[in-house]
Formats: structure tokens, sequence, C-alpha cells
């Protein structure tokens, strides 16, 4: 007779941020994950170590690189979390991967 009404509350995937575990809402970025965990920063810059958070948070500006699961130099605001994920800060500049 009467229907249950779905649960208002987002599912939840567990990811790493640097040596944190943080549940994050399902469908989140690796940046907002960022964001959420509070780091003061997820990467520096190789000219001077200016530290950078994720700014425009659609793959413009690259202040998101981060190193996720092993590969650095991922945009973070372009990937979505996955269980289990590790996003690790990234310090300086990374060998560029080049693919034939
Ligand atoms: S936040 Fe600007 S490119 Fe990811």
């Amino acid at each position: 007779m009467f229907a249950q009404r779905p649960d208002p509350r987002p599912a939840t995937v567990e990811v790493f941020v640097g040596d944190a575990a943080l549940r994050v809402p399902e469908g989140s970025t690796a940046a907002a994950a960022v964001m959420l965990a509070g780091l003061p920063a997820i990467r520096e810059t190789p000219v001077n170590g200016s530290p950078r958070l994720p700014y425009c948070m659609m793959g413009i500006c690259f202040d998101c690189l981060a190193e996720i699961d092993g590969v650095a130099n991922r945009q973070a605001c372009m990937v979505t979390v996955r269980p289990g994920m590790r996003i690790a800060p990234q310090h300086g500049a990374r060998a560029a991967r080049m693919s034939a």
C-alpha cells in the first residue's frame, strides 16, 4: 500500500587522500575529495614551490595535478572517484608519460 521512500543520503565511497581514509559521495571528483579532506595543498609548483589546490574544477588551470593510484600528473578534477582510490599530493615536476 505504501511505497518506501528512497534513502535521501547519497551513496558514498571510501578513498584515501594522503594517508587519511575519507568517505565521499559517489560520483565526486578526486579534486572534490581533496577539498573535503582539507589538505593545505595538493601540489607545489616546480618553479618556486608555491602550494596549490584545485581552482577551476573544469580542467583548465592544472592546479589540481596529483598522483592518483600511483600515476602522477593526473588532473584530479577530471577523475571520478572509485572505491579504494589513492590520491596523493604531488611535489614539484614529474616526468611526462609519452604513449607511442
Ligand atoms: S582544478 Fe583546474 S584543472 Fe583541475
